[in-house]
């Protein structure tokens, strides 16, 4: 399977423009599933939810959604995407899966970050979506701190975590090497770069975004200054093999009725 990332420079508010560069770079690969970056078209730091509302697309028939769409059938790519996505009265944070055949899916960012929470809805449903080539799970960005979403994605059969980010902490990508080694899956982490200014707010995010092995190896990554779009071939059978050694198996090893404080709110 061939799967990649596209690490970006957005700029806050220029849907258009952030688009175009992201197609621009994505029709230089083809046969591969490649992960962007969360709200990669809008910019992160909405100074309200009106303007989150001014800037938030339906899916499928969005702008963004067909731009993307366009170039996933010519290059026979899957593509997952972070928007900011208006159902109705509510918007959610939410990444957008599109194949090459025109389908579409999308997970709505359940665990919000800071002022995401006076913004957005939350999600409610973490999903795994089949393709012809791997099982793909998503998250958004700062699920990385809740080791139950990747569980549950890996439960509910995810080989690969596809990950769109803003990340701001700095331990994030790490912490996603761990939840790789404990769920014996591989994770494209999409983040962006960048400084974003908003009246007093100012952000920067982290970068390095990077692949990482059901081991925990990292089979790429790149700094933290600039646009970088990589593509590797990986064996996603290798996280069907839960298997640490003879005698443990990080699945089947579990004890769930130790846990059950976990789902008892
Ligand atoms: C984040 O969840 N965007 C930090």
């Amino acid at each position: 399977m061939r799967v990649g990332f596209l690490q970006m420079r957005c700029k806050f508010g220029d849907v258009k423009k952030n688009v175009k560069r992201a197609v621009n770079l994505l029709s230089k690969v083809n046969n591969a599933t490649v992960v962007l970056p969360e709200l990669f078209n809008t910019g992160y730091l909405f100074k309200n939810k009106k303007e989150l509302a001014s800037l938030a697309e339906s899916v499928p028939d969005g702008f963004t959604t067909k731009q993307i769409k366009k170039v996933a059938k010519k290059n026979n790519l899957n593509i997952v995407f972070g928007i900011a996505q208006k159902v109705k009265k509510e918007i959610y944070n939410t990444a957008v899966f599109v194949d090459s055949k025109g389908n579409i899916d999308s997970y709505r960012k359940i665990h919000l970050f800071d002022r995401e929470k006076l913004l957005f809805n939350h999600g409610k449903v973490l999903k795994v979506k089949s393709t012809d080539e791997g099982k793909l799970g998503f998250m958004i960005c700062f699920d990385w701190i809740f080791p139950e979403a990747a569980r549950t994605l890996t439960l509910k059969g995810a080989q690969i975590l596809c990950h769109p980010s803003n990340l701001v902490l700095p331990y994030g990508q790490k912490a996603m090497i761990t939840r790789c080694i404990e769920n014996r899956v591989f994770a494209i982490t999409a983040n962006r770069i960048g400084i974003e200014r908003r009246g007093p707010v100012r952000i920067e995010f982290t970068g390095k975004s990077q692949i990482v092995s059901p081991e925990g190896e990292i089979l790429v990554s790149v700094g933290d200054r600039s646009e970088s779009l990589k593509v590797i071939e990986i064996d996603i059978n290798r996280a069907d093999n839960k298997n640490l050694n003879v005698n443990n198996n990080v699945i089947e090893d579990r004890f769930p009725s130790c846990y059950s404080v976990i789902t008892n709110k």
